[in-house]
């Protein structure tokens, strides 16, 4: 007789405030992140019902992230979501860089199956500490049939991965959304074979438009160590001096791509006659730049 197999939820952990201690736990604000293990951060928030099982992926700040734990994070996500019996995905991760992450692992993966990244803003050993209600409401997220997709589960909210970013410093609540982030259609994307398979991901920078903008960080970094993309914050709707407009066609004349974002905080870019360069419409600059990174993998592939 064929016993029924118990569904599993995995939780792959990256690190962060979440997995954060403080020398003195009164003073929450002098930490270090990622110290603490996934077993540790799972005791007393098993959900009931699912086999829980965990493994440390990385452990780091989020602001370091790199691109070698994006690869083991993408491969150790796939290898989970194919099996039969797990049920969902949970991923610890620091606030910092979450919203760069999500949005690499709904656009490669558009998984059906949930997949939740939560996080905290004070350490694991902070007296109120959010970590381990952020990981219960996730692990719970995780089992219901509306979720799909990557999403972010943070102080009671529910983000959708691609549209989700940080937008607050400190409180407790830091994320935000706007708008469903759709990938810009012009921007291919590539399978997850390719981004695994990559050795040297392409280099894409950015920068920003603002009074005085000259274009000569442009001109001096195509001069001597030329990324393959810039992504460009541009004021209000996406528009940029003419002087760093004339810097970003000239570099994209060596074959450097460059997209549009706007640098303020909602809206987006909207898209009009006079446009030089294409936008991507509300992603957030550091999103657009995972996109472009995409575009340029799945070309090299
Ligand atoms: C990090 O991003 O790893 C540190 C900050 C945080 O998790 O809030």
């Amino acid at each position: 007789m064929n016993a029924k197999k118990t569904k599993k939820i995995v939780v792959l952990a990256t690190g962060g405030t979440i997995a954060g201690l403080a020398s003195d736990a009164q003073q929450p604000q002098n930490y270090t992140a990622g110290q603490v293990a996934v077993e540790d951060l799972l005791h007393g928030v098993q959900p009931s019902g699912f086999e829980v099982l965990s493994e440390q992926v990385a452990q780091i700040d989020s602001k370091d992230m790199s691109f070698a734990v994006w690869q083991s994070l993408l491969s150790r996500l796939a290898h989970w979501l194919a099996q039969d019996d797990v049920q969902g995905v949970v991923i610890t991760h620091g606030t910092d860089t979450l919203e760069e992450t999500a949005y690499f692992l709904q656009t490669v993966l558009h998984p059906a199956k949930p997949v939740a990244l939560t996080c905290a803003m004070l350490p694991a050993n902070a007296p109120d500490s959010d970590g381990p209600a952020n990981l219960q409401d996730a692990l719970a997220w995780v089992q219901k049939p509306a979720a799909k997709g990557v999403t972010v589960v943070c102080a009671g909210q529910v983000h959708a991965g691609d549209a989700v970013q940080k937008s607050h410093s400190h409180q407790r609540n830091p994320f935000t959304s706007q708008a469903l982030g759709a990938h810009p259609q012009s921007l291919q994307v590539p399978t997850v074979a390719q981004v695994l398979a990559c050795k040297a991901w392409p280099r894409v920078e950015l920068v920003l438009n603002h009074a005085g903008a000259d274009g000569r960080t442009v001109r001096a970094l195509m001069a001597h160590d030329a990324p393959q993309g810039w992504v460009v914050a541009g004021t209000g709707n996406g528009t940029l001096h003419q002087d760093l407009q004339a810097a970003l066609l000239e570099a994209q004349k060596q074959g450097a791509q460059v997209l549009r974002v706007s640098r303020c905080a909602w809206g987006g870019v909207q898209t009009r006659d006079a446009d030089v360069f294409p936008h991507a419409g509300v992603l957030t600059a550091v999103q657009a730049r995972v996109a472009l990174l995409l575009n340029l993998i799945a070309q090299q592939a």
